[in-house]
């Protein structure tokens, strides 16, 4: 079922989300919430998605990252459900991205994030998992994960001269 997106300003995106256990995993409950986020992230056009953005205060996360070329890396991530995730940055190595948000609609911003990252966390079975994301997917990651402590892309663009509405973007940013 397709649910409405939260948007910034409302408190559930700033809340440190529930970790969960395992009985509250492989609950039907966590099964139907899951799939609804998959409805609603593949509705709204996004590679992923957080619990609490659909007002859900819950450690669980989607991302699914269709083959894509991005600054000229190849890059994808099949359909991967993300609960109760920690980051270990493996290198200080930054890179910079426009990002979006579903939950920050029609803007775009500059930041820059560590590019190699390993995220330990466990998937909707509650097994534990690994995932070293590198390159763009790293910033996907950290922006998908960042909802689960109550964090924005915007409160790290450090350069606010570069976060633009998606008109202006196109306009004046986008490398043609
Ligand atoms: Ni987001």
């Amino acid at each position: 079922m397709i649910r409405e997106v939260t948007r910034m300003g409302n408190p559930v995106l700033r809340q440190v989300a529930q970790v969960m256990n395992k009985a509250e995993t492989l609950s039907d409950e966590t099964t139907r919430l899951i799939l609804d986020m998959r409805d609603s992230m593949k509705h709204y056009g996004g590679i992923g998605i957080a619990a609490p953005q659909i007002g859900v205060s819950k450690q669980i996360c989607l991302i699914e990252l269709p083959s894509v070329n991005r600054y000229g890396q190849e890059v994808s991530l099949p359909f991967t459900v993300f609960i109760n995730p920690i980051i270990e940055v493996l290198s200080d190595d930054k890179a910079g991205y426009w990002e979006g948000c579903l939950s920050v609609p029609g803007l775009r911003g500059w930041v820059e994030r560590p590019q190699k990252i390993l995220v330990r966390y466990k998937n909707e079975k509650f097994e534990d998992c690994e995932l070293l994301a590198e390159g763009f997917l790293a910033t996907v990651v950290q922006h998908e994960l960042d909802h689960l402590f109550g964090k924005l892309y915007i409160d790290r663009v450090e350069d606010l001269t570069k976060l633009a509405y998606q008109e202006e973007y196109e306009q004046f940013f986008l490398t043609k």
